[in-house]
């Protein structure tokens, strides 16, 4: 549209351009029902990369799981919110908007292997949703559906990270043969969209006859963890990095090394609190994105570990990164006690010995990277305990009941270590030295002997037990 704008200024607060904005676009009716498919892909997409969080092998995809799971609740907010301010009372939000949605989504939540999984989250799922939202913002009359339009656009930003990191990851993890296999089933999930009218019933519906096939039965959640082949040994709890901290006879550069691995470490907190969102059905859309930051909050403290080990240049494989602490929870304990456990845990850090002297020997060691890790490190925690007082505490109904509960279900956990131990699932090897020399030899330092001879295990510092693997 040709216009004069006064004085050559940017019209329309530059938010838009004429052309958005005198266009009809779609009506609040059509407006609400679409962005209700939204709220439903974002919350199922949600529930499906959450799901798989604790048993999918791959760190890589473990770590990015729980990314994009969080983004997700991001989005639901973002569009529940939007939705309640469109004359939506009751905003009808937890009502399927398609029957045939539906079925797309639990075929992908019921993925029977990885591949499957990623085809249909990241070539199917994922891309539709896009497609929808870009649809929207080409449709809708951007002046008077301004607020639906900043907070798709926001969404289509980490929709493209999404699907980037989607495009480079499938190709690496699913072959022909496997697509091959899938034919069918990825038939069934465009045959699910074309009936539903497309992500957003925009389109015609077009009748098709879908029979479930991997969720014909219901789906059941796996709260047993999985590593991939660089994680060896998960048992083992022959070096306790905590008396090694708090050594005062240790020097500071080589507790970054325990620092870093009580970061990496904090891969087993993501399998863990997957289970609690996954096995805590019912609660309000804040609570899954409050504990889904924190997931990621926990799965990017992991990230830190590593990215502290590369840089160091150091072979983090060599320390034995234990899934004692996910496994047993997510396979002896109830959600609410696992959400207590790891509260419980949390509160510790928050003291003299905990997150700020974490942060002072990072300082101390002149490695700056482990200083600034562990000063957002202890910022976060903060604001996970927080989350703890939101949604565990108030929950159980007072601050005291609540600490006592999270100390009574973490007790009665290590109160039976002796005998998973004496299972001979591990020898607890000493991998400290071959860590510790790694890095010297990187550092071009000789080992010093007092760290070299260093062996404190967990059963050494009896009756300390609770310092097992605590570094949520
Ligand atoms: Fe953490
Ligand atoms: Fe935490």
């Amino acid at each position: 549209m040709k216009h004069q704008t006064y004085r050559n200024l940017p019209p329309l607060a530059g938010f838009c351009t004429f052309d958005q904005a005198a266009r009809p676009g779609l009506m609040i009716e059509p407006c609400v029902s679409r962005l209700k498919r939204y709220h439903y892909a974002f919350k199922r997409l949600h529930e499906i990369l959450n799901a798989h969080i604790t048993a999918e092998p791959i760190y890589e995809l473990k770590t990015a799981f729980s990314l994009h799971a969080y983004l997700c609740a991001e989005h639901v907010i973002s569009l529940r919110t939007r939705v309640g301010e469109m004359r939506e009372p009751p905003l009808g939000l937890d009502a399927v908007p398609s029957a045939d949605l539906q079925i797309f989504f639990d075929e992908i939540l019921a993925a029977p292997d990885t591949a499957h999984l990623l085809v249909g989250l990241y070539e199917k799922a994922l891309p539709a949703l896009d497609a929808a939202l870009a649809c929207h913002l080409e449709e809708t009359n951007h002046l008077a559906d301004a607020p639906s339009v900043r907070l798709l656009r926001f969404a289509r930003l980490e929709l493209a990270d999404i699907l980037a990191f989607g495009k480079q990851a499938v190709p690496q993890l699913v072959d022909a043969q496997a697509r091959t296999a899938m034919a069918d089933w990825l038939t069934l999930l465009d045959d699910c969209l074309a009936a539903a009218g497309q992500l957003d019933g925009a389109a015609l519906a077009v009748a098709k006859t879908l029979t479930r096939c991997h969720s014909a039965k219901p789906y059941v959640y796996d709260p047993q963890p999985q590593r991939d082949e660089r994680f060896t040994d998960q048992w083992n709890q022959g070096v306790n990095a905590e008396v090694f901290l708090h050594d005062p006879e240790m020097p500071a550069r080589a507790k970054t090394l325990m620092l870093y691995y009580r970061r990496i470490r904090e891969i087993d907190v993501p399998e863990m609190m997957a289970s609690i969102i996954a096995q805590t059905p019912g609660k309000p859309a804040g609570y899954y994105r409050d504990v889904s930051r924190q997931l990621w909050d926990e799965a990017r403290h992991a990230l830190m570990g590593e990215v502290g080990f590369v840089v160091n240049g150091v072979d983090w494989t060599i320390a034995r990164i234990t899934w004692n602490w996910s496994y047993r929870l997510n396979t002896e304990c109830k959600p609410l006690e696992r959400h207590a456990v790891l509260y419980f845990i949390e509160q510790g850090l928050m003291g003299k010995t905990g997150k700020r002297y974490e942060m002072e020997v990072g300082i101390e060691s002149g490695d700056p990277l482990a200083a600034l890790f562990q000063d957002y490190d202890w910022a976060d925690e903060v604001l996970h305990a927080r989350v703890g007082r939101d949604w565990y505490v108030s929950a159980i109904g007072d601050p005291a009941k609540a600490i006592a509960y999270g100390d009574e279900c973490w007790s009665r956990v290590l109160g039976n270590w002796r005998k998973v131990l004496d299972q001979g699932l591990t020898r607890h090897e000493n991998w400290w030295p071959a860590l510790y020399r790694n890095a010297c030899q990187s550092w071009g330092v000789a080992p010093d002997p007092k760290v070299l001879a260093y062996h404190q295990t967990y059963e050494g510092c009896r009756p300390d037990l609770k310092h097992v693997s605590t570094s949520a």
